[in-house]
């Protein structure tokens, strides 16, 4: 039986398209992508996974009066009525509460544009460049109830010496969507 992964997204959605991808064609053999969620309404990776004929959720956070509390519970029950085996955050923009957290703690893994700990939250990659550094990366690693804090599951670095930040997401979004490949199908064994 395939595992049964749920992909969260805010934005353009490479990452939800390398895993969706990933899991059809055989390069996560043990996996199928039931799930995409998104929490920006008219997000391009919406698009993207309606193309792929994947189970698309979008919601606008703002309308819920119960906040994220409310949101999040409308999501684990989705989660819960798919059998979802594993969670992964790919560019979702929002910090998981507690309602998801106690759900699926543990069974939710996020990708960060940086080496944690090292630059944690939303301009990781604005911050190294600001900050000179010449040694970049990516990071994959469990999420808990700290910004970008859970336990590192892999993590790969790469040497850029500019200050072009568009330059290093470009390099980044490469090794990102093969790291989570590699990553998922390690974590699924
Ligand atoms: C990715 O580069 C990911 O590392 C980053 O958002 C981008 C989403 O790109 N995530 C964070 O910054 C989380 N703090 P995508 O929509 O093309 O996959």
């Amino acid at each position: 039986m395939k595992k049964r992964l749920a992909v969260f997204a805010s934005g353009s959605g490479t990452n939800f398209q390398a895993i969706a991808d990933a899991c059809a064609d055989g390069r996560i053999p043990g996996a199928q992508v039931v799930l995409m969620v998104c929490d920006v309404p008219g997000a391009p990776v919406i698009k993207r996974a309606l193309d792929a004929g994947i189970e698309t959720m979008v919601f606008n956070p703002k309308a819920y009066a119960g906040g994220k509390k409310e949101y999040e519970k409308q999501i684990a029950s989705r989660l819960d009525e798919l059998g979802v085996d594993l969670v992964c955050l790919a560019g979702y923009m929002r910090i998981v509460g507690d309602t998801l957290l106690e759900a699926y703690g543990g069974r939710i893994i996020n990708i960060h544009p940086s080496l944690l700990p090292s630059f944690r939250g939303a301009h990781a990659v604005e911050q190294a460049v600001e900050y000179g550094v010449k040694v970049y990366g990516i990071t994959i690693h469990y999420v808990d109830a700290v910004l970008d804090g859970g336990k590192i599951i892999a993590q790969k670095a790469f040497e850029y010496d500019g200050n072009d930040p568009a330059e290093v997401h470009r390099i980044g979004q490469i090794i990102e969507h093969q790291l989570y490949i590699d990553t998922i199908n390690k974590l699924l064994g």
